[in-house]
C-alpha cells in the first residue's frame, strides 16, 4: 500500500546521502541490544563474546557488530546508491510499521554508526536509488521472495554476509541449499510470526511443517516425543542450515543425537547390545509409532527380524505360539519377549549377557 507521498519521497532521494534526515532513535542504545539480544549461534562450545568488534570479520557464527553494519550489494543495480531509511519510509509505511518490532530494524536504527540509522533497511534490501527512480522495475531492490527477480544466492548471500559460520558453516551444499531453499524460506524478519528466531511461522515445527507435513504427521501417531505438546522441536535433532551428516543431522551420529537426552542408553554396559550401540534406528523411529515406545515393529517381530529360533532353548519363535495365534505361547503375550530380556538396551546385570532382569 502506498501512501500520497510518493513524489515527495522520489524527491527527497536526489541527494543520495546516506547519513541524511536519520530516524527518530530507539530509546535503546547500542550497549543495550549488545546485552540483550540473543547469540546467532547454535553451537554450545561458542566462547562468551566479550568484545564483538574484534570478531567481526571472523568465521565463528557470531552475527556483525551493529556498528559495522554494511549495505547489502545488489548485482542487479551496480550503479545505485543508499538513499536513506527515510526514503523508503515515505513510500513504504505499512512495512515500517510491521518492522518496527523487529531486532534489526531496530538495531540497525539504534547503532549503525559506520552507515548512520539510513542502514535501517538498505543493510539487507541493498541500495535504493534505482529502484526509488523505477519502482515497478524488478530487480532493482534486493526483494526476499520466491517469484522476485533478485536471485536466490544473492538474497542468502545479505543474510550470510552477517551472519555465515557457527550453525550455517555448512549451507553451502546442504541439502535446502541444494535445493533452493532461501532463508526467507524459514526466516521473515520483517514480521512478528514467531516469539524469536524471526521465523517464517509461529513455531520451529509449524515452519517445517510448511514443506515437510509427513514429518509433522508421523508425530500424531500413538507413540511420539513430546513435540506436538511443544516440549520439542526439529531443530532438537536437526540442524536445517546443513551439516557433514546425512539427514541434516545435528550431531555425528545418531546416537550421540539421542545420548543429549537419553544419556541413560550411552552406557557404559558391561553387556553390550550390538544393534543397541551400532543405531538407535535399528529398533525406533525418531518421527513416532503406532507400536509402543517408537518401536519400528511389535515384539516378538522386532526381534525376529535379527534373531531366529536356532539357538533360544524353546519352541518360542513359532507362529502358532504367537499371541493371535492358535495355541498362544503365555510367554509371548504381552512384554514378550521383554518379559525375560528385559534390560534391552544393553546391562550391567551379573545375570549376565542375556539381557535378563
Ligand atoms: C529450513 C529452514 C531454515 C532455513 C532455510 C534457514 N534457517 Fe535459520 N533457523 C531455522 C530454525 C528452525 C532456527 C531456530 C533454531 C533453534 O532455535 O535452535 C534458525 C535459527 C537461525 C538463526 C539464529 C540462531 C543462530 O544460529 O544463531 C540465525 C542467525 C539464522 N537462522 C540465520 C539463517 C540464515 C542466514 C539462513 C540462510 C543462509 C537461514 N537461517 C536459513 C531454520 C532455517
Ligand atoms: C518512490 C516510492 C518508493 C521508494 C522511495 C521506495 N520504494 Fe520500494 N517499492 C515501491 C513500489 C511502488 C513497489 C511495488 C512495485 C511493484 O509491485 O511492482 C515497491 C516494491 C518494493 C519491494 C518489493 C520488490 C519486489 O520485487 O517484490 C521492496 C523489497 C522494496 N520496495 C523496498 C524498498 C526499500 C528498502 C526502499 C528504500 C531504499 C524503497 N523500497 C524505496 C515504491 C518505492
Ligand atoms: C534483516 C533484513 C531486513 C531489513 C533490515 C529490512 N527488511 Fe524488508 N524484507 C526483508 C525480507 C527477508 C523480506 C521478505 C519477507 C517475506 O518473506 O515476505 C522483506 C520484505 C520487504 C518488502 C516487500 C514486502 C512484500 O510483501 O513483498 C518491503 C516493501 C520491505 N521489506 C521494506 C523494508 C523497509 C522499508 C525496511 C526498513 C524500515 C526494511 N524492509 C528492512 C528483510 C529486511
Ligand atoms: C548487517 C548485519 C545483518 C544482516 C544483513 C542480517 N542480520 Fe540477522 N541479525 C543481525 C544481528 C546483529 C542480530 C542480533 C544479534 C545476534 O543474534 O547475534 C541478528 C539476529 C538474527 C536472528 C536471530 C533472532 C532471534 O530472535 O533469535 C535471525 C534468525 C536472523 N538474524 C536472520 C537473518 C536473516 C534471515 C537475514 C537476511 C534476510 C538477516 N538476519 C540479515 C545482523 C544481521
Ligand atoms: C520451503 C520448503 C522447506 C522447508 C520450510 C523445510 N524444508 Fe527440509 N527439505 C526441503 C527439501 C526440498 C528437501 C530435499 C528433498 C527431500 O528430501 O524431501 C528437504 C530435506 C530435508 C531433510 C532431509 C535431508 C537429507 O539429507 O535427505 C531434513 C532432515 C529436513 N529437510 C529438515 C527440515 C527441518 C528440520 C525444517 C524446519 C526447520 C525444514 N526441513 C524446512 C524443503 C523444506
Ligand atoms: C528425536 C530426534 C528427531 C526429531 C525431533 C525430528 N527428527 Fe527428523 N530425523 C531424525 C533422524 C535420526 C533421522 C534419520 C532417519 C533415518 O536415517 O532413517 C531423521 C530424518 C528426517 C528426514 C529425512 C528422512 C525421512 O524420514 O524422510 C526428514 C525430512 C526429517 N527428519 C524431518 C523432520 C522434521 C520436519 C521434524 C519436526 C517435525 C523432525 N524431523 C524431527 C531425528 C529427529
Ligand atoms: C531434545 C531431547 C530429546 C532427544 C534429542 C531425543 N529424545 Fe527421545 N524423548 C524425549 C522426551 C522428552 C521423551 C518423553 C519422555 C517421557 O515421556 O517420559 C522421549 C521419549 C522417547 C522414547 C519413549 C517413547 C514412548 O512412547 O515411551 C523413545 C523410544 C525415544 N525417546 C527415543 C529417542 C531416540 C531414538 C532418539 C534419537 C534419534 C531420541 N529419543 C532423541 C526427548 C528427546
Ligand atoms: C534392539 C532394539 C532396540 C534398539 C537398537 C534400541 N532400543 Fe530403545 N527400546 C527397545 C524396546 C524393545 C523398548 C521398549 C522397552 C519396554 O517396553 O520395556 C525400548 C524403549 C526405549 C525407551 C523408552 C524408555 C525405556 O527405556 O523403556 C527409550 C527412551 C529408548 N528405548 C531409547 C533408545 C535409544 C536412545 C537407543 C539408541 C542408543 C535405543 N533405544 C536403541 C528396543 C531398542
Ligand atoms: C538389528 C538386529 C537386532 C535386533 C532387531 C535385535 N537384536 Fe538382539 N542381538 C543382535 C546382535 C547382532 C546380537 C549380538 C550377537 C552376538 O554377540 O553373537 C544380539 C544379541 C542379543 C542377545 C544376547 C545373545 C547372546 O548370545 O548373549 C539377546 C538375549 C538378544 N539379542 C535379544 C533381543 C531381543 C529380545 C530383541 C527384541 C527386543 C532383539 N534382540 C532385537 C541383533 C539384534
Ligand atoms: C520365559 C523367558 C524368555 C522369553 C519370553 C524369551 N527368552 Fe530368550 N532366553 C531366555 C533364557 C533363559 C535364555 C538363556 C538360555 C541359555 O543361557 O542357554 C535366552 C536366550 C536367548 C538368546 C541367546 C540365544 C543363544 O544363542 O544362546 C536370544 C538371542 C534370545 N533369548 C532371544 C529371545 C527372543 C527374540 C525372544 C522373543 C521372541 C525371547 N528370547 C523370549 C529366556 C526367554
Amino acid at each position: 500500500m502506498l501512501p500520497a507521498t510518493t513524489a515527495q519521497a522520489a524527491a527527497n532521494t536526489g541527494g543520495g546521502n546516506p547519513h541524511a534526515d536519520p530516524l527518530p532513535a530507539s530509546a535503546l542504545t547500542t550497549e543495550d541490544f549488545k546485552r540483550i539480544l540473543p547469540r546467532t549461534d547454535m553451537r554450545s562450545d561458542a566462547d562468551a563474546d566479550s568484545h564483538p568488534r574484534a570478531h567481526a570479520f571472523l568465521d565463528n557464527g557470531q552475527a556483525m557488530p551493529f556498528d559495522a553494519v554494511p549495505i547489502a550489494k545488489n548485482p542487479l543495480a551496480s550503479d545505485a546508491i543508499a538513499i536513506g531509511a527515510k526514503s523508503c519510509v515515505a513510500c513504504h509505511a505499512l512495512e515500517n510499521v510491521q518492522a518496527s518490532h523487529s531486532l534489526h530494524v531496530q538495531a540497525f536504527r539504534a547503532g549503525a554508526a559506520g552507515t548512520g540509522a539510513a542502514a535501517a533497511c538498505e543493510s539487507c534490501h541493498g541500495p535504493g536509488s534505482a529502484h526509488a527512480k523505477y519502482p515497478t522495475k524488478p530487480g532493482l531492490i534486493i526483494a526476499f521472495t520466491r517469484d522476485a527477480k533478485t536471485p536466490i544466492d544473492t538474497q542468502a548471500g545479505v543474510c550470510l554476509a552477517c551472519h555465515k559460520g557457527g550453525a550455517r558453516q555448512d549451507w553451502i551444499g546442504s541439502v535446502h541449499q541444494q535445493h533452493q531453499l532461501g532463508c526467507t524460506d524459514c526466516h521473515n524478519p520483517m514480521a512478528k510470526l514467531s516469539a524469536e528466531g524471526v521465523l517464517a511461522n509461529n513455531s520451529i515445527n509449524q515452519t517445517c511443517a510448511a514443506c515437510h507435513q509427513d514429518i509433522r504427521n508421523k508425530f500424531n501417531r500413538r507413540s511420539h516425543m513430546p513435540l506436538p505438546e511443544g516440549q520439542m522441536s526439529c531443530a532438537d535433532c536437526h540442524n536445517p542450515h546443513g551439516t557433514l551428516t546425512a539427514d541434516l543431522i545435528k550431531t555425528d551420529t545418531v546416537n550421540e543425537t539421542c545420548y543429549a537426552c537419553h544419556a541413560e542408553e550411552r552406557g557404559p554396559f558391561l553387556f553390550e547390545h550390538a544393534p543397541v550401540r551400532e543405531n538407535c534406528l535399528a529398533c525406533h523411529d525418531p518421527h513416532g509409532s503406532n507400536q509402543q515406545a517408537l518401536l519400528t515393529l511389535p515384539v516378538p517381530m522386532l526381534c525376529q527380524q535379527c534373531h531366529t529360533m536356532t539357538g533360544h532353548p524353546n519352541d518360542l519363535l513359532t507362529r502358532a505360539g504367537l499371541a493371535t495365534g492358535p495355541a498362544p505361547d503365555e510367554r509371548l503375550i504381552g512384554r514378550a519377549c521383554l518379559t525375560c530380556h528385559a534390560n534391552i538396551h544393553g546391562s550391567n546385570n551379573p545375570s549376565g549377557s542375556r539381557f535378563h532382569k
